[in-house]
C-alpha cells in the first residue's frame, strides 16, 4: 500500500475516546497495547488498535529493570510526550507510577496533571483500596478520565509474593467483583484485570457496567492488552504462558545488524562508486 493510500485510510479511522471505549462493553473486543516511543507510535498509529498505554512496564522494556518500582512520573511524562507527538487516533493512556497513588492525595493530584499536560487522554491507576478510590473519585469529578487496574498489581509485586495469578477461590473472587465495582463507582471508564483466573475475569466482567481489559487473564473480558515489545518477539527468552509472539522481530534485528557488521567490515558497505 503507497503513503498516500495508508494517510488516506487513517484520515477515515475514527478518533477513539473515553465514549467510545464504554461503548465497546460486551460487543467487539476492545484492542490495547502499550508503547513509549515516537517511533513504534508512527507504527500504531497505522493499525486499528484502539488504546495505547504508556505502561511502568517501561521499567522492564525501556530501562532494562526487574521492576516497575524505580519508574518516576517524569519518565512517565517523558515517555507520553514522545508517543503523543505521533498518536492522534488511539485513546492515549498513561500510568500513574509506584509512590503517587494511596499515598498521598497531593502527589497523585499533581502526578495526574502532569501525565495529562504530557498527553495523557486518561491515566491508569492501580488498586482498588478505599484510599485510592475516593482518589481517583476526586480525579474523574474533575475531568480527569481514569483506567482501573486490578488483579496482578505489578507495583504491590512484593507484597503479593510474586508476579502470580490472582482471584483463585471464591473467596479473592468475590474481593476482586467488589473491587472493580468500587472502581466504577469511582469513575472509572474500563479497568485492566492482569493475570486474574479466567473464571473470576469473566465473573468480574459481567458484574461491571464498564470494559474490562485482560492481560494473562483468559478470552472472556471485554478487550485485551499486551507489552507492545513482548507480542513483536523482541526478546523471545521473555515467554509466559499467556504471551504470543505475533512477530519474532529478534531474529530480524539481529540478523539485519549482523548484515550490517559483515558487509562493513567486508568494504561492501557503503557500495563504492
Ligand atoms: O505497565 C503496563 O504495561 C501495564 C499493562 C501490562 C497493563 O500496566
Amino acid at each position: 500500500m503507497s503513503y498516500a493510500a495508508n494517510s488516506e485510510q487513517s484520515a477515515q479511522r475514527k478518533k477513539r475516546r473515553v465514549t467510545d471505549i464504554l461503548q465497546r462493553k460486551g460487543g467487539v473486543p476492545l484492542t490495547a497495547l502499550t508503547c513509549y516511543d515516537a517511533t513504534f507510535a508512527r507504527l500504531l498509529e497505522k493499525t486499528d488498535l484502539d488504546l495505547v498505554l504508556v505502561g511502568d512496564s517501561l521499567g522492564h522494556v525501556v530501562q532494562g529493570g526487574d521492576s516497575t518500582l524505580t519508574v518516576t512520573v517524569d519518565d512517565i511524562a517523558y515517555h507520553t510526550r514522545c508517543v503523543a507527538r505521533s498518536l492522534k487516533i488511539p485513546l492515549l493512556v498513561a500510568d500513574v507510577p509506584f509512590g503517587s497513588a494511596g499515598f498521598s492525595d497531593e502527589r497523585l493530584y499533581v502526578d495526574a496533571e502532569k501525565l495529562m499536560r504530557s498527553g495523557a487522554e486518561a491515566v491508569k491507576i492501580e488498586g482498588a483500596s478505599l484510599d485510592v478510590c475516593r482518589q481517583i473519585s476526586r480525579l474523574t469529578t474533575h475531568g480527569i478520565p481514569v483506567v482501573g487496574h486490578i488483579g496482578l498489581v505489578p507495583q504491590s509485586v512484593h507484597a503479593l509474593g510474586g508476579y502470580r495469578i490472582q482471584g483463585r477461590g471464591n473467596e479473592a473472587q468475590q474481593r476482586l467483583i467488589s473491587e472493580a465495582q468500587r472502581l466504577v463507582e469511582a469513575g472509572c471508564f474500563c479497568i485492566v484485570l492482569e493475570l486474574v483466573d479466567e473464571s473470576t475475569a469473566a465473573a468480574v466482567t459481567r458484574a461491571v457496567s464498564v470494559p474490562t481489559i485482560g492481560i494473562g487473564s483468559g478470552n472472556v473480558c471485554d478487550g485485551q492488552i499486551l507489552v507492545l515489545q513482548d507480542m513483536l518477539g523482541l526478546n523471545l527468552d521473555f515467554k509466559p504462558k499467556f504471551l504470543k509472539h505475533f512477530a519474532e522481530l529478534e531474529n530480524a534485528v539481529v540478523n539485519a545488524v549482523s548484515n550490517y557488521c559483515r558487509e562493513v567490515t567486508a568494504r561492501e558497505f557503503p557500495a563504492g562508486k
